[in-house]
């Protein structure tokens, strides 16, 4: 049966359920009629577009088969959707920070589920983005603290420096600027998160700053604790410096191999699974 030209794929609910077969794609009738479209929210829709319909293709690259065969080899045979959520990280990462559809199923292949299943898990987490974003992911927290510490200010300054508006992409494809909740900074309240780096401190000055550094493809790179304050500050450290904690940190021993003690950020992201 072909797939209608505007077929749409209702994702993150299994009360639709046959919605797909995994073999062989049969698309029901149902999906793609006005009724559906106008009784879900639009984010509960997968809707084909020309670089993300289930006619294209995705698949791992050798390289990181291996990282997939790392990632499942943690959990039993009979367990692999266990890895839904660290293997649709990897093919995000693998497709330039989004997930098309295929990549969903790509997924559901490799961890023998419905593909439901896999949507899912993808339209939940917000970590996931079922659509193309632009090279600087920019997610800016808005809640309590940064907001009374002028997170508004610094949304304006994107806006306006970048000619967007939350939930939408620059014409020339670099930045993209989402409004979220608490990303659990709020110490250095406002701050944002660059892909997968949190600027903090922020004023109207730096931003701009960032993100023109963004523009000539030089972000400053992540500071001695793995975030980068933009007013020179150290971490969460007052203008006294640090005043409490000042022993040599003990760090947990995860197993054998585990964290060293050491947290430079490229050591932590090592740390990962991939
Ligand atoms: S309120 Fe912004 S990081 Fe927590």
């Amino acid at each position: 049966m072909p797939v209608p030209a505007n077929f749409v794929l209702r994702l993150g609910s299994s009360s639709l359920t046959s919605v797909v077969s995994r073999q062989n794609r049969i698309v029901s009738s149902l999906i793609g009629s006005n009724i559906q479209k106008r009784n879900f929210a639009k984010a509960s829709f997968h809707i084909n577009t020309p670089d993300n319909k289930i006619t294209l293709n995705f698949d791992f690259t050798d390289e990181n088969y291996v990282l997939v065969r790392k990632i499942l080899s943690k959990y039993p045979n009979n367990y692999k959707k266990s890895g839904i959520i660290p293997l649709l990280d990897l093919a995000q990462r693998q497709n330039g920070g989004w997930l098309p559809v295929v990549a969903m199923d790509k997924v559901a292949d490799i961890v023998e589920v419905e593909p439901i299943r896999v949507y899912e898990v993808a339209s939940f987490y917000t970590m996931f983005n079922r659509t193309k974003n632009g090279k600087y992911f920019i997610q800016l927290c808005g809640t309590t603290p940064c907001m009374i510490c002028g997170s508004e200010e610094i949304k304006k300054t994107i806006e306006n420096h970048l000619d967007i508006k939350s939930g939408e992409t620059s014409k020339d494809g670099l930045f993209t600027l989402l409004e979220v909740e608490c990303l659990g900074a709020c110490a250095n309240a406002p701050m944002i998160q660059l892909n997968d780096d949190y600027y903090e401190c922020l004023t109207p000055k730096s931003i701009i700053e960032l993100l023109e550094a963004c523009k000539k493809g030089v972000p400053p790179p992540m500071g001695k604790w793995g975030s980068l304050p933009m007013n020179g500050q150290v971490s969460c450290e007052g203008p006294s410096g640090k005043t409490s904690l000042i022993g040599n940190p003990v760090f947990p021993k995860i197993r054998e191999g585990g964290f060293s003690g050491s947290v430079d950020p490229k050591t932590v992201k090592d740390q990962m699974a991939y």
